[in-house]
């Protein structure tokens, strides 16, 4: 996919809503709940990994109500189109120590599980009080490595989304929506 040039090729290209956004407005009210559920005196930073999880984190840190700080990370993982390559690399890492934290990895969807996994190994090694992952959307069919969400809002089939973070190409991260891709 390159360039879009116009409403008419960027519309057409959005074949049907799956996720609306009052059900998306429902599950972030969920994730606010279940972090508001860990906290325990000691603080809580939200990670979340950019770029697919900046709305679903913007979202989120506004239904949490316990004490908590926010922090980003960029991985990328390789795509071929829509198909992923299995390489990935973190290339923006978090400027805070975490030893002190509830970390909890605010991701935009689970895919072959690659990214995760890296990631929470990495996190591992420095030591959080605690380690959680929520995704908003979820892909088990599709995974290549053994890694399960504490917290998953939706559990999708095996088809390319974009809205509401998630790009196809960099474009379609303004849905405030999720939708199928239409991939001819
Ligand atoms: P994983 O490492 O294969 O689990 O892929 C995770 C990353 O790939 C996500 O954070 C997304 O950025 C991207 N990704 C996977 N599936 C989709 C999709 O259906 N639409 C848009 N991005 C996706
Ligand atoms: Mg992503």
């Amino acid at each position: 996919m390159g360039i879009i040039k116009s409403v008419e090729e960027f519309n057409s290209n959005i074949k049907r809503e799956i996720i609306s956004a009052e059900e998306i407005a429902e599950a972030v009210k969920k994730a606010g709940k279940y972090i508001d559920d860990l906290y325990d005196g000691n603080p809580i930073l939200l990670v979340s990994i950019l770029k697919g999880a900046y709305v679903f984190m913007a979202d989120v840190t506004r239904a949490v109500t316990a004490p908590c700080e926010v922090g980003f990370m960029c991985a990328k993982s390789y795509y071929n189109g829509t198909v992923s390559t299995g390489a990935v690399k973190i290339t923006m890492d978090l400027d805070q120590d975490i030893s002190n934290y509830h970390v909890v990895i605010l991701e935009d969807i689970i895919d072959t599980g690659r990214t995760l996994n890296d990631v929470v190994n990495l996190l591992k090694t420095r030591n959080p009080i605690s380690l959680h992952v929520v995704t908003l959307l979820d892909k088990p069919s599709r995974r290549k490595v053994d890694f399960k969400a504490d917290l998953s809002l939706f559990t999708i089939p095996d088809y390319f989304v974009i809205g509401y973070g998630l790009d196809c190409g960099e474009y379609y991260r303004n849905l405030p929506y999720i939708a199928e891709y239409n991939e001819v």
